[in-house]
Order: C-alpha cells, then structure tokens, then sequence
C-alpha cells in the first residue's frame, strides 16, 4: 500500500491497483477488467512477497524442529493465527484453527459438531447456500440420522426469518449453518438476528462467511456466533488455507476429526491421546507458507482498513445495480437491502455462458454458471447465471466497461 497517499483521497482506492501486478495485463489486447473476485480474488505484492520470502529464507516445518529456521517458521505461521483473532475479534487465539478453505471448516464441523448430535436432531440451513455448506451436512443426515431443514428465502434474496423461526420452534434443532453472505445474490444476512432466533430455541450457529469478511469487519462476539468459517484466497491471500473459529468451550467438546501427527499428545499401539487446542483440530503438517500468506493479506487488507473498503465497495455496487437495470432484457437477480459486491444477472435469450465467453473478448472476466448453488438457481427459477464480483481493486470505470460490453452484446441475442 502506498502510506504516502493522502487521507482525503483513499475512498477511490484505485491507487492500491499498483499493488496488484496481476491487474496490468492486458487480455485480448484489451486492459483486464476482472470482476471474478467472489471466485478468488488476486493477490497483493505483500502477499506474493511474504510467501517467497519465507521459502526462500526460512523455511521449516513448524513445531517440531528446534532449530532457527523452524522456530522461526512457528513464530511466523502462529502470528498468523493471533492475526486471524484480532480480524475476527475471537476471545482466544485457542479458537482459531486453520484448515485448507471453508469447505474443509465446514466438514470438519460436520463430523465434529455432528457426532455430537443424536439422530432426530436437525440442522437448518438455507435456500441461498453454497453447495459447501449443504452437501457436508446432507453426508452428516445420512450418516447419523440427523434431520435437514432448509429455510427459504423471500422473493427479494433475503434470508425468510419467519421460514426460520418456524423450522427451530419444536426445539431440536442443533445447529442453524446459513451464509454470512450469499456468493450469488450479495445478500448480507442479519447475523446478530439469526444467532438470538438460533439460541432462543436452543441451536448453535455457524456462519459461513468466505464471502462477508472480505466485504466488511466481522466481530464473531458482537454477533453471538458460535462457529465461523472463511477461507483465505478469497480475501487476498493463497489458496489453501482456510479457517474455523468457534468459541473455546464449543472446541473443546470437539472430538477430534483428522487424526494424525500434531493432534496427539502421545501414541501407543493401545491407545493415543490428544493435544489441546488449537492443534487438536490440526492433524499434520499445515499449510505453513499458505498461513503466512494469509496473515500478509489481513496486514493487507487492515493497513486499507474496513470502513474504506465496505464504503468503496458500497459506492461500485450501487453504480453497478443502476447502470445494469438500465440494460434492456437484463435482470438481476436478487434486491436484498443489505448486500455487497457481488451481483448475478441474466439476460434475455442468451445463455449466461455465451455472456461470460463474449464478455471475455472484450478482457472482462465474470463468472458464469450456478456458482456452487444449484438449489438457489432452482429456487431463483434460472439454470444458471452471470455474476459480477467487485473486489478493493475493483474501479467505476470498469464497472461502466462491463455495462458498456453488455448493452453492446445485447444485439447478439435480438
Ligand atoms: N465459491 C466460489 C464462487 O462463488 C468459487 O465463485
């Protein structure tokens, strides 16, 4: 980040596109315009250097050496995790435990938490998930006779909190499993709201938030959440890592999930018995570099702050909803009144893959498909769509590229 740039300018934070070597390519010998970030977002210089760097002059595996390098590597890759604390306002660096991306956090809820659970027992989650966040616990219902419930959404792509408050009124419903906010329709879900319906009825919730945190400041405690879920390439850092925070008391009820090095205190041919937390969720070796990746992306994305990207990204999406409405045959899906940069559209006559593929020509990359979602495409009565996702390097100028490509590749489709 360039500290040099004065304060009065930084809610455009085109300035930080610098910082991005990524984005000065041009493609199709046009400038890039990527609006794929909600898939992955790119990476900082800062990011791409502490990686390197580690590998190049420190690395080791962590825990186990006693050696420079190793102790080194361990400061570094547990600094991360204190880092994720502070991000996430966790009470303890206890709660943070590192996995490969949330689709992992989340299975390894759904076998941890799960087995906790006695059949008859139900987990709810929503209409507007990603297939990370049904198909574990669908695994869990057939495994251990755990009910599914799923609670709709309104027409408008919020979550239906009567739906909800219908599903956990006959009280058995463990755990309430529902998105932070939606990779598809951008709905930012009332989540301090959800946590006191979840625990009025006696559930637990885990928030999926690989889509929020990159958006806006999490405070697990202000919500009252009792597990979160994120993943690191989505919020600047490497693929790879990922993270589960539940409150310290929740984990350590856990049973152990994966077992292996680093979860054990000790082994025998009879019997083994297990670390304390964190690392009793953490079997073998971590991604090491890709922790220390991601501590690079939140100093990143905290040196921006918060409050500069929930407003930029604010100012782009509010553009970006008027100038799309104005496309004729074009329509968005989705008008939560809380939602964030990530917006999903059709258009009339044309596949949204054929909007994807001449979007392309033009160097504008959006995704295309049912974005790991196919019951919401179901509910939202589409097979797919076209989505555009802003990330802080995102511009307005791009933003009227994309509009202007489309309202040109209208004519394609009579
Ligand atoms: N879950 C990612 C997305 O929404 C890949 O595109």
């Amino acid at each position: 980040m360039n500290d040099m740039m004065p304060v009065a300018s930084r809610d455009d934070l085109s300035y930080l596109r610098a910082d991005f070597p990524i984005l000065s390519q041009t493609v199709r010998g046009k400038p890039l315009v990527f609006l794929d970030s909600a898939a992955s977002a790119q990476k900082p210089e800062a990011v791409i250097e502490a990686m390197a760097q580690t590998m190049r002059t420190q690395y080791a595996n962590v825990h186990r050496g006693l050696h420079w390098m190793s102790e080194r590597t361990t400061d570094a890759y547990e600094g991360v995790r204190a880092k994720v604390a502070r991000l996430l306002n966790a009470n303890a660096t206890n709660e943070i435990i590192f996995t490969s991306n949330s689709t992992a956090a989340i299975n390894l809820l759904a076998h941890a938490f799960g087995d906790t659970m006695q059949p008859g027992h139900a987990v709810v989650i929503s209409e507007m998930e990603h297939h990370a966040n049904i198909v574990p616990w669908q695994m869990l219902r057939d495994r251990r006779g755990i009910a599914l419930r799923v609670a709709r959404i309104t027409d408008d792509g919020e979550l239906d909190l009567d739906s909800l408050q219908s599903l956990l009124a006959d009280g058995k419903v463990g755990l309430v499993a529902v998105t932070h906010m939606s990779n598809v329709l951008g709905t930012i879900t009332p989540a301090a709201r959800i946590a006191e319906l979840a625990h009025a009825h006696g559930a637990r919730l885990l928030l999926d938030g690989s889509q929020a945190v990159v958006h806006g400041s999490v405070d697990v405690q202000a919500i009252g959440a009792d597990f979160y879920v994120f993943t690191g390439h989505k919020l600047y850092g490497p693929t790879g890592i990922g993270v589960l925070w539940g409150r310290e008391a929740l984990l350590e009820a856990l049973p152990p999930f994966l077992g292996g090095g680093e979860m054990i205190a000790s082994v025998s041919f009879e019997r083994s018995t297990w670390a304390e937390l964190p690392h009793r969720l953490e079997a073998g070796t971590p991604p090491i570099v890709e922790a220390i990746g991601l501590g690079a992306a939140i100093d990143y994305v905290e040196a921006v702050g918060y409050p500069a990207i929930t407003a930029h990204e604010a100012a782009l999406t509010a553009h970006a909803l008027t100038r799309l409405a104005s496309i004729e045959g074009l329509r968005i899906l989705g008008q939560a009144r809380q939602r964030g940069g990530v917006i999903s559209f059709t258009m009339a006559n044309a596949h949204a893959h054929d909007i994807a593929t001449l979007l392309d020509r033009n160097g504008i990359a959006v995704r295309a498909g049912n974005h790991c979602a196919e019951p919401l495409m179901r509910r939202l009565g589409v097979n797919s769509t076209a989505r555009a996702s802003f990330g802080l390097y995102t511009t307005m100028a791009e933003i009227d590229v994309l509009a202007d490509s489309l309202d040109r590749i209208r004519g394609f489709f009579g």
